[in-house]
């Protein structure tokens, strides 16, 4: 995506290399580095960062985005809080792209509670919690936490993505096994990196796939992690937790489940993945959550038994070497628990506007997936410049919806992710899928995208 409006466009010999590029014939072209030259003995090369990969990809990127004049859809500015509706330069849009699923960012009593909290322990934890110490927020908060999993402990960490690196890497090692979901969030395949234990991916959503390898090899291995999600982050599917619990004790393995997007989402009650299958939540070994989506803060957190958790706040680098979560923070996702807890009815909200959205995305003729329809609901588009130009298309209609492109998914599942929230109107949601679905075919008509480029530039 081109970030440099302004800047002059690309040159005709840019625009050759680029073309050979894309055909996989060349690598990507070089821009000149702004910065200035080095002076440096054989090696030196090596010390300019455009000379790394992914940036000469990020390069080609923004040069298929220059030539196609599709604006930059990330890091736009949002006026205020996003909610159903975002204020961006000024301009109200109906916002499909924060993960404030149940309302509760900005709702007054957890902006109350975010405050008091700072005026009692000020904005920082000021340090780790082993030698800093802990306020009593966080202990209320992982009591509420542990209670809301049916666990005998919770931990909180400052952010989700550490909280899946520090504790896959504090389980497991080089004598070890971790199994994880085609689809798996990035921050828990970089903690089975980092932990130095083999990896191995089964097909998504597909249990027998995961037994198929452990009977090949569990005996290979000493512990064994299964790592799934309670509601997929780029698909909006849910797994079939009964049929991973039978795998998991049948094998002898340890079964962790991400609840990002679960929390708040799946369950009469919001109760997560658990609730959602009808299945006692001590079934699951690891029950990994975050606070930033559904618990309007920050961090994540680890429910389990008291065992695992004392291992975890002694042991796991990613907490014992990291502040503690913001006291500020911690409050506003209590106060986000407790919200949720007492009113399920904005759980219940948030389920039949994703079933409405889903449904009407499906009767237009929108590619959903495999999504559930309840929090996440993809459209897929299949061509990057074609999602980020629809993307663009929708804001001048007046909706906010963000795509994601390869390498977060594969090109050919390039998509835009709409996230429902339990604010959304009926009509909000119905006007959102009609202009996806006439802006989409309207750009299919017209064969806008990478494809279409690169024979009009031949
Ligand atoms: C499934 C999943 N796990 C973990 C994370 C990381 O959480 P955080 O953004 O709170 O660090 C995300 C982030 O979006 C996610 O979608």
């Amino acid at each position: 995506m081109s970030g440099r409006t302004g800047k002059p466009g690309m040159s005709p010999e840019e625009k050759s290399a680029l073309l050979a590029s894309l055909r996989g014939s060349a690598a990507p072209p070089r821009r000149k580095s702004a910065a200035p030259a080095r002076p440096g003995g054989e090696y030196a090369h090596l010390t300019d960062f455009t000379s790394l990969p992914n940036y000469q990809r990020l390069q080609m990127q923004h040069g298929v985005s220059e030539m196609l004049q599709v604006a930059n859809p990330f890091f736009q500015a949002h006026d205020g809080c996003p909610a159903d509706t975002s204020s961006m330069d000024g301009v109200e849009l109906i916002n499909f792209a924060s993960y404030n699923y149940l309302g509760l960012n900005g709702h007054p009593e957890v902006v109350e509670a975010a405050a008091k909290a700072m005026a009692l322990y000020g904005t920082s934890a000021s340090a780790s919690r082993v030698v800093g110490g802990d306020r009593p927020i966080h202990h209320e908060l992982e009591a509420e936490l542990a209670d809301f999993y049916g666990a005998e402990d919770a931990l909180v960490f400052v952010s989700g993505y550490s909280t899946n690196v520090a504790t896959i890497c504090e389980l497991m090692g080089p004598k070890d096994l971790i199994l994880h979901d085609a689809l798996m969030h990035n921050s828990a395949i970089m903690g089975a990196e980092y932990s130095g234990a083999a990896r191995r991916a089964f097909a998504h959503n597909d249990p027998d796939a995961l037994e198929d390898i452990l009977l090949q090899c569990r005996g290979d291995y000493q512990r064994v992690l299964i790592l799934i999600e309670g509601l997929y982050s780029m698909d909006g599917d849910i797994p079939d937790l009964a049929r991973f619990t039978q795998i998991k004790q049948r094998h002898d393995a340890w079964l962790m489940v991400d609840e990002a997007h679960g929390l708040g989402v799946l369950g009469r009650t919001g109760r997560g993945l658990a609730e959602h299958c009808g299945l006692d939540p001590t079934l699951v070994d690891i029950w990994m959550g975050t606070m930033s989506k559904t618990l309007a803060g920050c961090g994540g957190f680890i429910a389990g038994q008291g065992a695992l958790i004392d291992l975890l706040k002694y042991n796991a680098s990613g907490f014992v070497y990291s502040v503690g979560l913001a006291p500020p923070l911690a409050a506003a996702s209590l106060a986000a628990l407790r919200i949720l807890l007492r009113e399920p009815e904005r759980v219940a909200r948030l389920q039949e506007n994703g079933a409405l959205f889903l449904k009407l995305a499906n009767e237009a003729g929108l590619d959903t997936g495999s999504s559930a329809g309840m929090a996440v609901v993809p459209v897929i588009v299949g061509d990057s410049m074609r999602a980020v130009k629809l993307v663009e298309r929708l804001r001048m209609r007046g909706f906010c919806a963000l795509p994601i492109l390869y390498p977060a998914v594969p090109e050919k599942t390039a998509r835009l992710r709409f996230f429902i929230s339990s604010t959304h109107s009926p009509e909000q949601l119905a006007a959102a899928v009609a202009a996806t679905a006439e802006e989409l075919k309207a750009l299919e008509e017209a064969g806008f995208g990478v494809s279409s480029a690169l024979s009009a530039m031949s």
